[in-house]
C-alpha cells in the first residue's frame, strides 16, 4: 500500500464519524484533501452537512466538488473537525503547519466539539520534533522574534536552525498574511513548556504544536487503520 493509500484508508474511517446535520471543520494537506473527496461523494448522494474550511487551497476544493461551506463566523461552534497533522505521538500530541494553515486549523479545532486527526503511520512518532516545528509570525520585527524564540528555546535546552519559510523566489505567505518560521529543535521533550514560551512572545502569531486538542486520530498502515484515543 502506498502513501496515497494509506491516507484514503484513513480518510474512508474519519468518514464513518460524519453524521447528516453535522458542523464540520476541514483540514489542509494531502490528508485532507482525500477526506474532502470522500465527502464531496457522500454530499452529492444526499449527505447534508455545512463545512468550515481551514484554509484557501480547502475552500477552493470544496466549491469544486460542490462541499456547503460557510465561514467561521456564520458557524462559530462545530460538531468535528477532521485534519490531517505533520507529527503526532501517543498523547495525541501534534506538530502542524507543513501546509502553512496552521492558525485557521487549529481556531477551527479550538471551535470544534471534537477533532479526529487522519494520518498514515509514518507521522506517528515516540517524542515530537522530527519534523521541523512551523511558528507563524508577524512580519514586523520578524528579526527581533527569531532571536526570542531562540533564547526562550534554549532556556529549554533546545537549539537548532530556525528557517524563515520561502515559496520559491518569494517569502512564503500565510491565508494571514503572516510568515512562518521552521524550527528544526530535534525532539521535544515537553511541549506544553515549549508551548507556553512561545506564545509569551508578542510577535509569534501561533505555533505548530496542538497539544489536548485532537479527541481521537486514525492512523492508517498497509494491515488498515486504527483508531488511538486522547
Ligand atoms: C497544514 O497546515 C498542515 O497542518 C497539515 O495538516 C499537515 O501538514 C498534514 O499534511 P499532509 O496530510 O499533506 O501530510
Amino acid at each position: 500500500m502506498d502513501a496515497r493509500e494509506m491516507k484514503v484508508k484513513a480518510a474512508e474511517a474519519a468518514l464513518q464519524h460524519v453524521e447528516d446535520g453535522m458542523r464540520l471543520g476541514i483540514g489542509t494537506g494531502s490528508t485532507a484533501e482525500e477526506f474532502v473527496r470522500l465527502l464531496a461523494e457522500k454530499v452529492a448522494e444526499g449527505l447534508k452537512v455545512l463545512g468550515v474550511p481551514t484554509s484557501e487551497r480547502t475552500a477552493r476544493l470544496c466549491l469544486e466538488l460542490g462541499v456547503p461551506l460557510k465561514s467561521l463566523e456564520e458557524l462559530p461552534e462545530l460538531d468535528l473537525t477532521i485534519d490531517g497533522a505533520d507529527e503526532l505521538d501517543s498523547a495525541l500530541s501534534l506538530i502542524k503547519g507543513g501546509g502553512g494553515a496552521l492558525l485557521r486549523e487549529k481556531i477551527v479545532a479550538a471551535a470544534s466539539a471534537r477533532m479526529i486527526v487522519i494520518a498514515d503511520e509514518t507521522k506517528l512518532v515516540e517524542t515530537l520534533g522530527r519534523f521541523p516545528l512551523p511558528i507563524e509570525v508577524n512580519p514586523f520585527g520578524l528579526a527581533a522574534t527569531r532571536i526570542a524564540i531562540e533564547k526562550s528555546a534554549a532556556r529549554l535546552g533546545l537549539t537548532g536552525e530556525i528557517r524563515l519559510r520561502r515559496a520559491g523566489e518569494d517569502v512564503f505567505t500565510t491565508d494571514g498574511g503572516h510568515f512562518i518560521l521552521d524550527a528544526s529543535f530535534g525532539r521535544i521533550p515537553d511541549a506544553e513548556a515549549l508551548s507556553i514560551q512561545l506564545h509569551s512572545i508578542p510577535g509569534v502569531v501561533e505555533h505548530g504544536l496542538f497539544i489536548n486538542m485532537a479527541s481521537s486520530a486514525i492512523i492508517a498502515g498497509p494491515a488498515g487503520a486504527r483508531t488511538l484515543k486522547a
